[in-house]
């Protein structure tokens, strides 16, 4: 059978938004026009030189059922969490945290000169998983394989498997794939995805078409989403400036979605406790309370 080449299903404008303690950044998943892509409930693009839109940072905050993953293209972000890992993410690092029945850390974006460039995505996880213990994964550039195909476009492999290259994020409950992908001007590119799992495009440099062909619309330019319809191949052909994109893919959950701000759960009762547990101090997992609620 020939290879289902996906067509963008919905284009996201991101939405400018204030997180954190003032953190002035673009959102295009978890905003107004896509509340959720599951298994992906929030992606945010913070990209400024400006330090009063970054310098208030994301003071210690809960999180609990999901899995949050930074990643920085410049600048740095200080972090620690309640399972006392402290450190910063750096260009091109990652952190992968996964915040299962709770953690608490807090994120500072540094104030240096340059520019502080990075996102953050936001990976559901399945109910079984949601009380399960915290897991922190952390990835230095150098450990981020880099595919350099011959006609010069380079893919980061931060999640999945390109050209039998390996990313170094492994055993995650999605399956997602995470790739960085640079095309140069009129370049082309096409990549394996699962058939059947979610996939959106964020186009943060250049402009580029997302389908089978070029066709006659002006390509998409960054900073805009793409949502992709289904299919087993992702084709991308960049613009006379090039392209550059983040690439996600993953699993969908087709479970009941509770949010409220850093919680999400399955219902209401499981949020009213996540609060309930903030109150009484007992919020942080721990090992003597398993993978059970409360
Ligand atoms: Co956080």
């Amino acid at each position: 059978m020939d290879a289902q080449v996906r067509r963008i299903a919905k284009v996201v404008e991101p939405q400018q938004v204030l997180e954190g303690a003032g953190v002035r950044l673009r959102r295009s998943i978890g905003g107004w026009d896509l509340d959720y892509l599951d298994p992906f409930l929030l992606l945010d693009h913070f990209d400024s030189d400006d330090p009063d839109d970054y310098r208030l940072g994301f003071p210690l905050h809960p999180h609990r059922g999901i899995e949050t993953v930074t990643y920085m293209l410049s600048g740095h972000v200080d972090h620690k969490d309640t399972l006392g890992n402290a450190g910063a993410i750096g260009p091109g690092d990652l952190q992968w945290m996964t915040s299962g029945g709770g953690i608490m850390h807090e994120e500072m974006p540094r104030v240096e000169p340059g520019r502080n460039n990075g996102f953050q995505l936001w990976v559901n996880m399945p109910a079984r998983l949601k009380m399960s213990q915290p897991r922190y994964q952390d990835v230095q550039a150098d450990a981020v394989p880099v595919v350099a195909r011959p006609d010069g476009t380079t893919i980061r492999v931060i999640a999945g498997t390109v050209d039998d290259v390996h990313g170094p994020i492994a055993a995650l409950y999605a399956e997602p794939e995470y790739l960085d992908v640079e095309v140069g001007p009129s370049g082309t590119v096409e990549l394996p995805v699962v058939a059947g799992h979610s996939a959106f495009a964020y186009v943060f440099e250049g402009a580029g078409w997302f389908g089978p062909g070029a066709g006659d619309d002006a390509p998409l330019p960054a900073p805009q989403l793409a949502v992709l319809g289904d299919g087993d191949v992702v084709r991308a052909e960049a613009g006379v400036v090039g392209l550059r994109f983040l690439l996600v893919s993953g699993a969908p959950l087709g479970e009941p979605i509770a949010r409220y701000g850093p919680f999400v759960m399955n219902t209401r009762e499981e949020l009213q406790q996540a609060l309930d547990d903030l109150r009484a101090g007992t919020f942080v997992w721990t090992p003597a309370r398993g993978t059970q609620a409360g």
